[in-house]
């Protein structure tokens, strides 16, 4: 695809001691400079938490569980990514979210370190997810296959190690969920976990709806949780990123709606392998009241 080649399987560039997609790097001042408005709710992730399960939530909550209306566009369309870019394919994140009228939803997956000037001026609602490290691990290494915007991630025994040194985007897991977590009651972040989600799914979406304000039916509320099941959002062509090329993201080496569950990590780590990431796991949450469950 036009543009795309300059971009493709290139490594990470390091934007202020964070390795980025190489795409994503240039032009940085787009990021430093960015308005946020009152009004936005960002979503923020570390990759492969459950950053498009939450937008299609908010998304539909917002439209008072009018699933038609969800309809009207792709998940990255309605929910643009604040630091996505790739000169000469499309327009950068910035870009399409300052020509969206209010209230915005803002996907990122922004460091505290990098996150815009503004953010701290204004006081907008954010809504974190995060997930157990194993289970992002793996599917940050299926993602690595499929996404051409990122380096091949080499054999998966290699990949736990770059994992685990944060030689990943967005740099290392542990340090990412930690200072958002630390941000949570200054900033008044809905602070959720993939593993509540799978769990229970209406209890989480009520404490969405709660946190945006609304006020939604039972009947709607059940509808929200259908609508947004992995199954729903697997065959749903709006959110299963299938409207994107193929040169971008290849779903036939690895589907980006892989397989939505807590504790895929078993069928592929090692019991060594297991153990060495139980250690560096420890090792992050030492100190922290942060606790993750690895199978719900
Ligand atoms: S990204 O690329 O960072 O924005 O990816 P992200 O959306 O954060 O994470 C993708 C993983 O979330 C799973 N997913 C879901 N799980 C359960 N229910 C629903 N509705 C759902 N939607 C997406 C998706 O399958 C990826 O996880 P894995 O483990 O790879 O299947």
């Amino acid at each position: 695809m036009e543009g795309l080649d300059e971009w493709r399987r290139k490594d990470w560039v390091t934007v202020r001691g964070v390795p980025m997609v190489c795409a994503f790097s240039p032009n940085w001042e787009r990021i430093d400079e960015f308005q946020v408005r009152e009004d936005d709710l960002v979503v923020a992730t570390y990759p492969k938490s459950g950053t498009t399960w939450i937008s299609e939530i908010v998304d539909v909550i917002l439209a008072d569980g009018d699933t038609e209306k969800s309809q009207r566009d792709a998940i990255h369309n309605k929910v643009p990514m604040l630091e996505f870019c790739a000169p000469g394919y499309a327009p950068p994140g910035t870009q399409q979210l300052e020509d969206l009228p209010s209230p915005r939803v803002i996907k990122t997956h922004l460091t505290v370190s990098l996150l815009p000037k503004s953010f701290w001026e204004k006081s907008c609602k954010v809504i974190y997810v995060a997930r157990n490290p194993k289970d992002v691990a793996v599917s940050y290494y299926h993602f690595d296959l499929m996404n051409k915007l990122h380096p091949e991630p080499g054999p998966w025994e290699g990949y736990i190690e770059k994992f685990i040194r944060g030689a990943v985007a967005y740099g290392p897991w542990g340090a990412h969920v930690r200072d958002w977590w630390d941000l949570r009651n200054q900033l008044g972040i809905l602070y959720l976990f993939y593993e509540d989600m799978i769990e229970d799914p209406k209890r989480e979406i009520r404490k969405v709806v709660k946190f945006l304000g609304k006020d939604l039916t039972e009947d709607v509320l059940e509808k929200i949780v259908r609508h947004t099941s992995f199954q729903a959002m697997k065959q749903n062509p709006m959110t299963n990123y299938t409207t994107l090329s193929s040169t971008v993201m290849d779903h036939s080496v690895s589907p980006f709606m892989r397989k939505g569950i807590s504790g895929d990590w078993k069928n592929h780590f090692t019991e060594s392998q297991s153990r060495r990431f139980d250690e560096y796991y420890q090792r992050e949450m030492a100190g922290s009241e942060l606790s993750f469950r690895f199978q719900v």
